[in-house]
């Protein structure tokens, strides 16, 4: 069995997860394949224009990029090279069929597992990098190692073993390079089995060379894959609790944010993840909560299922509430008004928009017929194509232009630089009474309020 590793699925996770472990592992040829020929053009761009923006990738794509890391379609030709394989293909949620809205589309994980077995020629470690349901690795062992079909063209299977580990992956976009190179913990599952013990060092030894030994914890193949599942939906859930509390604060006159610091001073409970705001987004929350869901209700724990449930109901409520708040705020008439919104991506430092708060308040403001201006320094291209069917919405790069005759702001995403715009002349450009909401507490509310702006925040 060789050292050289092939990811399946170049993107989010594929794509810096394996820069880094081609940095890291300089001895080691370390691939990144996928169908999406464009994708691969990108990351192999001269001039480093990558599909994904990550503060610190390009340093390491730049480091490693014709050194020992290599992108390509060439999916066959990996896997007959690579003996350790991570799929990192997307799997989102099933809008079709049985499970629609809940379970995992398992679809291209399925596509992956045959390509795999048709191209491999020797003992193969199968590593589960995408967010899969508990349980999905008996499934791919069982088209791994299950006979050849009869008549199944190209498949080179049999005698050959395939090992299926798990690996879910644990780094948050904005921050992708910094926690995979100083992980909390790496997590790899795999079989109790004497070939499951092997292929786990294999994978541990990936790690190993700069992840400190016990923060690598290894469990069975089912901890592995529902760990993630619940790691996320604790996270979720800590986000929609405190935006729970946030509505009892606006009712109440008490501060979220001085609820949250007292709150998370208790050592049981810690500081983080404890900031009301426009609730989560990104790829992976919603889709890996209703996952959890689907699987809650799928072995008959009903009641489990609905408690998960509420932390997505909750989630979407905080952006009705938002819409709401405006709409009474601004004389219960947004139609023709301008309103721009600072920032779309779903967090700082990502271009990222997927299940962003941004595009459920732009919908929901176009409802109102409002005129929509969107200011963002990276997720201008995402949220032109998000927002492509809405007729009445503008993408400005300029905040200032974006400002000029609107009614409000509301600013959805921390970019680090808004609080540092000149707020003066942005408010000389605004029609008045000028507006500003300011769903993530991160503007100096005082100072705005001096300048004449209204001003709202989430939870105060
Ligand atoms: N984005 C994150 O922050 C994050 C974090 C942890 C885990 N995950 C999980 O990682 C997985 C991938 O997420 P992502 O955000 O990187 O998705 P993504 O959509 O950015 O990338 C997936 C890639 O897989 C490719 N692909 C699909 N089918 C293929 C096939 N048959 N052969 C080759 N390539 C194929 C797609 O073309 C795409 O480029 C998901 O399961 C997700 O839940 C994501």
């Amino acid at each position: 069995m060789n050292r050289n590793i092939v990811c399946i699925g170049a993107g989010y996770i594929g794509g810096p997860t394996m820069a880094v472990i081609a940095k890291m592992n300089p001895d080691r040829k370390v691939m990144v394949v996928d169908i999406n020929a464009e994708r691969i053009a990108a990351w192999n761009s001269e001039d480093y224009s990558l599909p994904i923006y990550e503060p610190g990738l390009v340093d390491v794509v730049k480091e490693v990029r014709g050194r020992n890391l290599f992108f390509s379609t060439d999916i066959e030709g990996a896997v007959k090279e690579c003996d350790i394989i991570f799929v990192g293909v997307n799997t989102p949620t099933k809008m079709f069929g049985r499970g629609a809205g809940r379970a995992s589309d398992l679809q291209y994980w399925e596509a992956t597992a045959r390509e795999i077995k048709r191209f491999a020629e020797c003992d193969k470690i199968v590593v589960e990098k995408s967010t899969l349901p508990v349980r999905t690795a008996a499934a791919m062992e069982a088209i791994l190692n299950g006979g050849r079909g009869e008549g199944e063209e190209g498949t080179k299977g049999s005698g050959i073993q395939f090992t299926v580990l798990s690996n879910p992956e644990f780094l948050a976009e904005g921050t992708a390079i910094k926690d995979l190179l100083e992980p909390d913990r790496v997590l790899i599952g795999g079989p109790q089995t004497d070939a499951g013990a092997k292929a786990i060092q294999a994978v541990v030894d990936i790690y190993a060379t700069w992840v400190p030994r016990e923060r690598i914890l290894t469990t069975n193949v089912w901890s592995a894959e529902l760990t993630k599942l619940a790691a996320n939906a604790f996270l979720a859930q800590r986000v929609s609790s405190i935006n729970a509390i946030a509505g009892l604060c606006e009712a109440t006159g008490a501060d979220v944010d001085e609820v949250a610091r007292v709150i998370g001073a208790d050592g049981r409970i810690g500081p983080k993840f404890l900031k009301a705001g426009p609730g989560f987004g990104g790829s992976c929350f919603k889709k890996d909560v209703l996952n959890l869901v689907y699987l809650c209700e799928s072995f008959g724990l009903h009641t489990a299922a609905e408690y998960w449930m509420g932390v997505i109901r909750m989630n979407q409520h905080q952006q009705e509430r938002i819409v709401s708040r405006l709409f009474a705020a601004m004389f219960n008439t947004l139609a023709n008004k301008k309103i721009a919104l600072f920032g779309f991506a779903f967090k700082a430092d990502t271009g990222d928009t997927r299940e962003t708060p941004a595009g459920t308040v732009a919908r929901l403001l176009a409802e109102e017929h409002v005129r929509v201006t969107i200011t963002d320094p990276k997720a201008l291209v995402n949220a032109r194509r998000d927002l492509a069917d809405l007729s009445d919405v503008t993408y400005e790069e300029d905040e200032y232009k974006a400002a000029e005759g609107a009614d409000a702001i509301i600013l959805m995403t921390d970019w680090r630089h808004y609080p540092t715009l000149d707020w003066n002349r942005i408010y000389d450009s605004m029609r008045k009474p000028a507006l500003v909401f300011d769903t993530r507490n991160c503007l100096a509310a005082a100072e705005l309020r001096k300048i004449g702006f209204r001003v709202l925040n989430v939870g105060k």
